[in-house]
């Protein structure tokens, strides 16, 4: 394995929904494709009779439930639905809980090889990281459709303790996928809230990726891009949700921000959100954005060009004022307690916010009492 690092493997390409009709029906005799798309997407998106025509020939596989928030459950299901074939591709279509569930899929299913598929077993790789060694992996073609996670230029996917104990993170080169196909398009079908959630999911990943310990000026500059699409786009995708040129810049967005988090992980703010969700139900981006403010003020001493990205905050009003307002535009109110947090609840909350990887990668050290003054701060 060459010791350089591509900035990123992915081949990335806009299209239609048409192109995806293509992509869909590429598949014959000699091939066999396994797609993870949820049925109810596939219906919104007029795919359902062509992907059935495909099953019902013997040329594909198809996963059509995932659980928002995968776990080891929906790895699972979708090495048990190929056991015993080896498909040339996974067609991943949909937002990251569909990408990730395929990147499982891809990247466990030639260690099941003669062996018996078990979630015990797909627990062990997760917790031990023994499936980064270089291995055949299944090719990954991925569509968002979310404009959210960014995991169409990642390599990383999370996969949810199927017990609520934990969130693992796999993370190896060998799950970018091979081919991102963004089809803006796809995101008109979004509801008022997932576009809010997804779209500051993306914001949190570039914010964090301007100030993560292993940030680059390359990272920096795409990450600024980022931040400066979405705060502009996104309150107008919210105002006006069915016009495609506004979801297209929020696509670019989230595209981006996922190009400059590859390269740095996330920080603070997405550590501390995945106990809020696994404990809450709190949808990520939500999660990861209620803390961004706080998080920013207490790093802007240790953030190198801090000016850059706190002037792009300013010329949008100042980021929690653009929080507040854009959360309003979608019903949503950015603190704990409307979100369904009991005051009693945080001191436990607080002991489950330190994610090994993410906690560690934010610029300034976060104490457990720092937390609950941050967490007591958004509150109501
Ligand atoms: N791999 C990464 O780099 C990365 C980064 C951030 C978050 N994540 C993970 O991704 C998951 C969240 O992904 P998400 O926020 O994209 O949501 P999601 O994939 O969980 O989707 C939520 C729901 O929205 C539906 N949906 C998706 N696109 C739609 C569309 N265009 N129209 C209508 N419905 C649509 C889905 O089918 C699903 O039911 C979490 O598990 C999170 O931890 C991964
Ligand atoms: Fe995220």
């Amino acid at each position: 394995m060459s010791k350089y690092v591509p900035y990123c493997s992915v081949e990335i390409k806009f299209g239609t929904k048409e192109a995806l009709r293509e992509l869909v029906n590429d598949c014959g005799p000699e091939k066999k494709v396994l797609v993870v798309c949820e049925r109810f997407c596939t219906d919104l998106w007029d795919l359902t009779a062509d992907i059935e025509k495909n099953v019902a020939s013997g040329n594909e596989f198809w996963m059509d439930t995932i659980t928002p928030n995968p776990t080891q459950q929906d790895v699972y299901n979708g090495l048990k639905l190929i056991e015993g074939y080896d498909p040339d591709f996974i067609l991943a279509i949909g937002g990251g809980s569909a990408i990730d569930t395929a990147k499982g899929v891809s990247n466990f299913h030639y260690l099941f090889k003669g062996k018996e598929i078990t979630i015990d077993a797909i627990t062990e790789l997760l917790k031990t990281g023994a499936y980064k060694t270089e291995h055949e992996v299944i090719d990954i073609i991925s569509v968002p459709s979310a404009a959210g996670t960014g995991s169409e230029v990642t390599q990383f996917a999370t996969i949810w303790d199927i017990n609520k104990t934990a969130k693992f993170s796999i993370d190896t080169p060998q799950n970018y996928p091979k081919m991102s196909l963004v089809i803006p398009e796809l995101t008109l079908t979004l509801p008022t809230k997932m576009t809010f959630s997804t779209g500051v999911d993306a914001l949190s990943h570039a914010i964090e990726a301007y100030w993560a310990k292993p940030t680059t000026y390359v990272v920096k500059d795409i990450a600024l891009k980022a931040i400066d699409t979405i705060m502009t786009y996104l309150p107008k995708v919210l105002a006006d949700p069915q016009n495609l040129e506004l979801r297209t810049y929020q696509s670019r967005g989230a595209l981006l921000a996922g190009m400059a988090f590859a390269r740095t992980r996330t920080t603070a703010c997405h550590s501390i959100s995945y106990a809020v969700t696994m404990q809450y139900g709190v949808p990520h981006g939500i999660a990861c954005a209620l803390t961004l403010d706080a998080v920013s003020k207490i790093n802007r001493e240790a953030i190198v060009c801090a000016d850059d990205l706190f002037d792009t905050f300013e010329r949008h009003g100042g980021l929690q004022k653009w929080l507040d307002e854009t959360a309003a535009m979608a019903g949503v109110t950015l603190r704990l307690k409307p979100l369904g947090v009991p005051e009693k609840g945080i001191d436990h909350l607080v002991t489950q916010t330190f994610t090994k990887g993410r906690m560690d990668n934010n610029p300034v050290d976060i104490s457990p009492e720092k937390v609950k003054e941050i967490l007591l701060s958004i509150y109501e």
